[in-house]
């Protein structure tokens, strides 16, 4: 009987967080003067005709400039993504989301979220209230992604090719071809409303999924400094001073740093302070190129771990969810009989000199 069949899973939800796609200004010729975030999800979808008649749901999230992204909202976005994609008439996700801090958003969902159904986030380089606003097909692709059978994982999809959450980098500040997935290039296009596969989808890699049991207000805080010529260590050792658990260093080129930059990541390390190898090079990433046999700690004064292909905001997001999980297993693993599970010791040598911000507890050994 048709009424006893399963249900087909065809709804799509789309969460709403702002960005240019929801931007509108006050003239349509204005596309870089425009308020991100104007629209809620509900609006962006009924200005799409060729979204009506389709099973969407909308809940709007936030409606910020991605520029403002910030923990709390990431976490409190993982957790509505994991109570739609627990339904079961719902099909996939998607995000609409600002395009400058897409590639953070969506490293941080694709380390702690099982996306066993697709979750796409989508973005757009005009506002809506463009002539011509690149929002409406990327929506529409998104959607389309996001229904369809087999697919999965983290995923992006702008102008017609879909990405991966590795290797995603945006490379452009104003064109609508703004995004790279890396050396790697594009997961798949989608051609006239059909979507030809190039690779696989990624596997699930939630490594950090731990991470969401902690308050992201005690997340441990991670910073990025550059390298460049005339770099000073002084830069580096005022974050620790601020109370920086980890570090994030922009290498030039295959993620070398200024010598005055690399003693002070060094003392930083021996401090306790994680420190991470990433490039400023738009593509590439670091390899850390094993050809002469010398491994990295070898290499590398006190053996700075090289960020492989993040770009060195996503190095970032990876390090402290890193540094939250190992806060997390510390926490769960701390009973009261009290093994040393690095935690305490963590504790004990924290940096003396500077203030302990908000008196986070540091996580040691990542
Ligand atoms: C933003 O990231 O929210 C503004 C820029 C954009 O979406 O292109």
């Amino acid at each position: 009987m048709p009424g006893d069949m399963p249900q087909r899973a065809a709804t799509v939800v789309i969460i709403g967080t702002g960005g240019t796609i929801a931007g509108a200004a006050a003239r349509p010729q204005d596309l870089t003067r425009y308020r991100a975030g104007s629209l809620s999800a509900q609006q962006l979808i009924q200005a799409v005709p060729a979204l009506a008649g389709q099973a969407i749901e909308a809940e709007s999230l936030a409606q910020i400039d991605s520029c403002d992204m910030d923990h709390a909202t990431w976490l409190e976005l993982a957790r509505a993504i994991q109570r739609h994609a627990a339904r079961d008439d719902v099909a996939g996700i998607v995000i609409t989301h600002g395009t400058d801090t897409l590639e953070e958003t969506a490293c941080f969902l694709h380390r702690t979220l099982r996306a066993d159904k697709p979750v796409v986030l989508t973005a757009a380089m005009r506002p809506a209230t463009a002539p011509s606003p690149d929002g409406p097909q990327n929506l529409v692709d998104a959607v389309l992604l996001a229904g369809t059978p087999g697919v999965r994982g983290v995923l992006a999809v702008l102008n017609g090719s879909v990405f991966g959450a590795d290797g995603l980098r945006k490379v452009h500040g104003f064109r609508v071809d703004a995004f790279s997935g890396g050396d790697a290039g594009p997961l798949a296009l989608l051609q006239d409303g059909r979507l030809r596969l190039l690779r696989a989808w990624p596997a699930a890699a939630p490594l950090f999924e731990a991470a969401l049991q902690i308050d992201p207000a005690s997340w441990p805080v991670v910073d990025i400094v550059t390298s460049h010529a005339g770099a000073r260590g002084a830069t580096l050792q005022a974050l620790v001073q601020a109370g920086a658990h980890g570090i994030v260093i922009a290498g030039t080129g295959n993620g070398s740093v200024h010598t005055s930059l690399l003693q002070a990541a060094v003392q930083a390390q021996r401090q306790g302070v994680a420190v991470r190898r990433a490039s400023r090079c738009l593509l590439g990433g670091v390899v850390d190129g094993a050809a002469d046999g010398q491994s990295d700690e070898a290499r590398w004064p006190g053996g700075i771990p090289s960020a492989g292909d993040a770009t060195p905001a996503q190095a970032r997001v990876q390090l402290m969810l890193a540094l939250a999980t190992a806060l997390a297993t510390a926490l769960a693993t701390a009973p009261f009989t009290a093994p040393d599970t690095g935690l305490a010791t963590a504790l004990a040598t924290a940096p003396a000199s500077g203030p302990a911000p908000e008196d986070r507890p540091r996580p040691a050994g990542v």
